[in-house]
């Protein structure tokens, strides 16, 4: 081999190493990638420190309905007649009335889950057990399959908590004998104690 080909090999190489560099300061020149400006898959603190996702969302969320006891007294009447149209076309709530998709609901207040002898509840509502108290109807009614996995009671519920309080004590006047509301004052005590236990309740049942 002389000398003359070890330096065509050599001019080669060059060229080759060139043509690399050239090709790829065109290219950068031609594309610009577009940074993200964050990172698709949100990390965050509680994710680096082994928490699950949903822990974060769960405690965003407030636990449970806000309690409506204390509402209750003061609660206008002719707003809840009003809230109960949402109902009315699944639930009758007159005296003897029939029942429809759902139970007719006259004295439901204070009666037992279940309340109707001729009505075909689903499983979850009819093995519950226990009553229709205030707290019951503010909970069913704030987000019904929470509260009765498997009810067929398609009601997506009221989120506010006066649409409740009022649906509730007008319901509660549809009866041969109204439960008497509690005392406002007393309830409020009891609904921030309860307010105050709901968050380490929501953890227990996050999963
Ligand atoms: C789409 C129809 C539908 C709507 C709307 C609806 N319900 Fe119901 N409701 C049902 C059905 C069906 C049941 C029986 C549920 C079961 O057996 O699981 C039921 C059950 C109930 C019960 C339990 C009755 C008992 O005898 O134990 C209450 C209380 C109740 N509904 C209240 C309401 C109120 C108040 C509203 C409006 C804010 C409402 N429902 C809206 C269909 C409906």
């Amino acid at each position: 081999m002389n000398t003359m080909e070890i330096n065509k090999i050599v001019a080669g190489v060059i060229c080759a190493v060139l043509l690399v560099i050239v090709v790829g300061k065109i290219g950068g020149a031609l594309v610009h990638p577009d940074e993200l400006e964050a990172p698709v898959y949100p990390f965050s603190e509680d994710l680096m420190a082994g928490a699950s996702p949903n822990a974060a969302a769960a405690s965003a969320e407030p636990a449970g309905p806000e309690p409506i006891l204390a509402m209750l007294a003061s609660a206008d009447l002719a707003e809840g007649e009003k809230v109960f149209k949402k109902c009315a076309s699944c639930h009758d709530v007159e005296k003897d009335g029939p029942n429809k998709t759902g139970p007719n609901l006259y004295g439901i207040v204070g009666a037992a889950f279940a309340h109707k002898g001729d009505f075909a509840y689903s499983d979850s509502m009819a093995n519950h057990g226990g009553s229709w108290g205030f707290e019951e109807l503010n909970e069913f009614l704030y987000k019904p399959r929470d509260y009765i996995d498997g009810t067929k009671m398609s009601f997506g519920g009221l989120k506010k908590a006066s649409d409740r309080a009022a649906v509730i004590a007008w319901l509660n006047s549809k009866s041969d004998s109204p439960l008497p509301f509690p005392d406002p004052a007393a309830a409020a005590e009891q609904g921030a104690a309860e307010e105050a236990a709901a968050p380490a309740e929501g953890e227990a049942t996050a999963q």
